[in-house]
């Protein structure tokens, strides 16, 4: 008999208890939370689907590393061994490690970024639109628009499009682009990978016009296996031969190392400039820390060399994809449409606070709430072209039957489909408004 699931590739060796409080309970978390994810007490949720990030479980060889940990505060062994794995996995000339993602985004924003200034991207992620803003400048999302079609099958739905690229720069000018970007995976549109091929397009089209480009590689081991599966020149290469292509195209990235490389804590900020390297490592020490440790500790520099090598094995990504098409495909059994195809964290569906209401789960909104904003020129308000709620599954986490429940609970709520009611905003601040946002039903 076939297996319907790709099996844990490996065992439990430690637990955490969680728990499931009543639906009265809830329901009453719900309102003093001001119907906010974010803001529900974890001791309140049993399966915790809100964010991918940082919520892993870290291996036995991570927690081995972290006791190896060297607290030096200059030149500790731990940033010599994160440093033989950034050099291996990614090959950029400079690199620091940062506390996590926003903060590299912080700092290359801090450098290079002017007021008015434009970043072309497939679709800058939360944290990197805010940074970009936060610093004057404009994000700007040139994904391609099957992207936009949640039913579209298109194997690589983050690919950016090259004739909007391109007709983008020649309007905005070069001199108005400081750098340009890609997000592998594309998170605000469902965790969609990028192919090598629209890579390769998009590089030869940053350097034609001498635009440094920047990989948002939060989660690049993924995206890297997706090209492994689904383009066929890279069939036989290994995910980090492939990983190590993608990043051969680029002049520098940020990362979040919460995603890919498995751990609670950490980010890296590497390049090929060393004049801006200069800069970046000035930024750092002012903000988050001397230049080898970043503003983390060394045990964390540990777990993370360990981590990067363990997010690109393919037995672990077989299951991690495996964990989140299964997710989806029973969600998909129940009448229940999810972005099309599966990306690689999450599975996208809808109503946030009624999946919290009916099994205790949390997931994330991923729409209007994190991403309308104010023009700046007309102060209209520019809403996101898609409304999605993102179930997004920590790494080695949860178990077979915990997707189950959560999908058996989506059932549950379609059959009261017609009932279910909206919230209306009574608190938003004016950037990154969905983590502390208060609303009320209508
Ligand atoms: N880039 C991408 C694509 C991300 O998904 C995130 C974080 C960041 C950058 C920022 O990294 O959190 O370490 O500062 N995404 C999380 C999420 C929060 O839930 O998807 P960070």
């Amino acid at each position: 008999m076939t297996h319907p699931y790709t099996p844990e590739p490996f065992r439990i060796k430690m637990v955490e208890t969680i728990r499931l409080i009543t639906p009265a309970e809830r329901e009453s978390a719900l309102k003093e939370a001001g119907y906010n994810t974010f803001t529900l007490k974890a001791e309140d949720i049993f399966i915790d689907l809100l964010t991918d990030s940082g919520t892993g479980a870290m291996s036995s060889e991570q927690w081995a590393a972290i006791m190896r940990g060297d607290e030096s505060y200059a030149g500790a062994r731990s940033f010599v061994r994160l440093k033989a794995a950034v050099e291996d996995i990614f090959g950029f000339k400079f690199f620091v490690p940062t506390h996590q993602g926003r903060a590299a985004e912080n700092i290359l924003a801090a450098c290079v970024v002017k007021p008015g200034q434009y970043i072309p991207s497939n679709m800058h992620f939360d944290t990197t639109d805010a940074n970009i803003r936060a610093r004057g400048g404009r994000p700007t999302n040139l994904v391609i628009d099957e992207a936009f079609d949640p039913e579209n099958q298109h194997p690589f739905k983050g690919n950016m499009d090259i004739a909007k690229l391109r007709d983008f720069i020649e309007k905005t000018g070069v001199a108005n682009i400081p750098f340009g970007m890609m997000t592998v995976t594309n998170n605000a549109g469902g965790g969609q990978p990028i192919s090598m091929e629209n890579l390769k397009a998009v590089a030869a089209v940053y350097r034609e016009y001498k635009i440094p480009f920047f990989i948002d590689a939060a989660r690049y081991a993924e995206n890297s296996f997706f090209i492994k599966q689904r383009e066929s020149a890279y069939k036989d290469k290994s995910v980090k031969e492939i990983a190590h292509e993608m990043f051969s195209l680029a002049d520098g990235m940020t990362m979040s190392a919460k995603k890919d490389a498995i751990v609670n804590m950490g980010g890296l900020l590497c390049l090929n400039d060393e004049k801006l390297f200069m800069d970046i490592k000035n930024e750092l020490i002012l903000r988050e820390g001397f230049p080898t440790y970043g503003g983390l500790a060394g045990r964390d520099l540990d777990a993370m060399a360990v981590g990067l090598y363990e997010g690109l094995d393919e037995n672990y990504l077989a299951h991690r994809l495996g964990q989140t098409a299964y997710l989806a495909q029973r969600i998909n059994d129940a009448g229940i449409p999810t972005i099309q195809p599966t990306g690689g964290h999450a599975v996208y569906v809808a109503l946030a606070v009624e999946l919290y209401r009916e099994g205790a789960i949390r997931g994330g909104e991923i729409g209007s709430v994190m991403f309308a904003h104010p023009d700046p020129d007309t102060g209209s308000m520019i809403y996101p072209k898609l409304e999605l709620m993102r179930l997004a599954i920590p790494r080695r986490t949860y178990t077979q039957s915990h997707m189950d429940y959560v999908a058996n609970s989506l059932a549950n709520i379609k059959t009261r489909a017609a009932s279910i009611h909206g919230y209306k905003f009574t608190y938003a601040p004016e950037l990154l408004r969905h983590f502390t946002a208060r609303f009320e039903p209508l």
